[in-house]
């Protein structure tokens, strides 16, 4: 097994590339309901690839029979990404995950520990020498199978900030090639999580010998902004799913942090996904995992281009840049979409009108604009079937 590649980060990253770490197919698929079978699981590891993600999380194969089964066919199928496998702070865990793994071209084992007081003595019941120990144990087990080894600090982010620095950079000791900090509880401000990445780049000596990675949760509704100011302060790979599917509110959504980077080049940060693949990846993992995306979720809910406010629609037909950051198509969506409600102006009816080869103007719209809202009050949308309607009864009364 080839252990290392070009989607292993280098420790000494120091400029701006951003390696996404995909999660939907372990911390995505941990959601009630969302369970997929290994074909599913192949056919979005798959798409995943031709997104250009570097990292894919496939799952946690001491966890199922069948998790470890799909773990291992994903490595079979998908060559250019590195695979990760999901593992707690335990030997038989890591090593199931090492045996899952032995296909890969590239893998790579994630292991790790409760870090937060909470969990050292409500969780964990034991001390935090204890879970220094535990952590160096793990990692080191895990670098005697694969060279490739992740090593988390579970609740991070409600972690101290001295004893998470000990910790890390005793991991990073024991052979970490990647520390990453979830904000387990989605527990921190983006000021907060920011600070905690900056500080462990100050304050752990051989930090320069691993990459540190965001992993946030979506409690607060905060895991996009958490993951950017992450980045900013240092961090280099950010842990997300397709669509933020996760655990309660979910985790950091790719597509979100994506767009992010690449609507503000001054920050520098770059990430290799194509990014016309996003809507219809997000279309393809919603519907494979019955879990709808809401209409207003940033980059690819339904209403993410469309307009029904006649003040913006007047806009937008005037120049798209007016109401919209990001062109359709950079997403994978074809158009922007005019919606015709009884909020919308006459710019936005005349546009409509004209889509299905009805060009009217003057009077003739301004009476059809009167006979529209009583419509658009009735049955609050308009499609294009009724346009056509509206207008074969405008003509007869005419
Ligand atoms: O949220 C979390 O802490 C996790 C770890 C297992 C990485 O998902
Ligand atoms: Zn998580």
């Amino acid at each position: 097994m080839e252990i290392t590649g070009n989607n292993t980060p280098d420790a000494d990253v120091t400029d701006g590339k951003v390696y996404i770490f995909d999660t939907t197919l372990r911390d995505g698929e941990q959601v009630p309901g969302c369970q997929l079978n290994t074909e599913e699981k192949i056919k979005i590891a798959k798409s995943l690839e031709s997104l250009g993600v570097d990292i894919i999380e496939a799952g946690f194969p001491i966890s199922s029979p069948g998790d470890f089964q799909s773990v291992q066919a994903i490595t079979k199928a998908v060559t250019e990404p590195t695979i990760c496998a999901l593992s707690r702070a335990v030997e038989k865990d890591i090593e199931c995950a090492a045996e899952s793994l032995k296909f890969a071209k590239r893998g790579r084992i994630h292991t790790g520990i409760g870090t937060s007081d909470q969990h050292i003595f409500h969780k964990l019941k034991t001390t935090r020498e204890n879970i220094i120990e535990r952590a160096v144990k793990a990692v080191k087990f895990a670098r005697n199978l694969i060279d490739d080894v992740e090593f988390y600090a579970e609740d991070a982010g409600r972690t101290d900030n001295e004893f998470l620095a000990k910790v890390v950079e005793a991991a990073i000791a024991a052979g970490a090639t990647v520390v990453n900090i979830p904000d387990t509880t989605g527990f921190c401000l983006p000021d907060m999580y920011g600070e905690k990445i900056k500080f462990l780049k100050e304050n752990v000596s051989n930090i320069d010998k691993a990459v540190i990675s965001s992993h946030c949760h979506n409690d607060l509704g905060m895991a996009t902004a958490n993951s950017v100011n992450a980045l900013r302060n240092g961090a280099r790979q950010v842990e997300c799913t397709i669509n933020g599917i996760g655990e309660r509110a979910g985790n950091t959504s790719l597509e979100e942090v994506v767009m992010t980077l690449k609507k503000h080049p001054e920050l520098n940060l770059v990430t290799g996904i194509d990014t016309t693949q996003l809507y219809p990846l997000s279309r393809m993992v919603s519907e494979t995992m019955g879990m709808p995306v809401q209409p207003n979720k940033a980059v690819v809910g339904s209403n993410a281009f469309a307009h029904s406010s006649g003040i913006h629609q007047d806009g937008v037909i005037k120049n798209r840049e007016n109401y919209e950051i990001i062109a359709p198509e950079e997403v994978g969506v074809q158009n922007s979409d005019i919606v015709l409600t009884a909020r919308s102006g006459r710019a936005a009816l005349k546009f409509r009108l004209g889509a299905i080869g009805v060009n009217v103007d003057g009077e003739e719209l301004n009476s059809l604009y009167k006979e529209f809202l009583l419509v658009a009050d009735e049955i609050k949308v308009v499609q294009d079937e009724d346009l056509r309607q509206l207008y074969r009864k405008h003509q007869k009364v005419a």
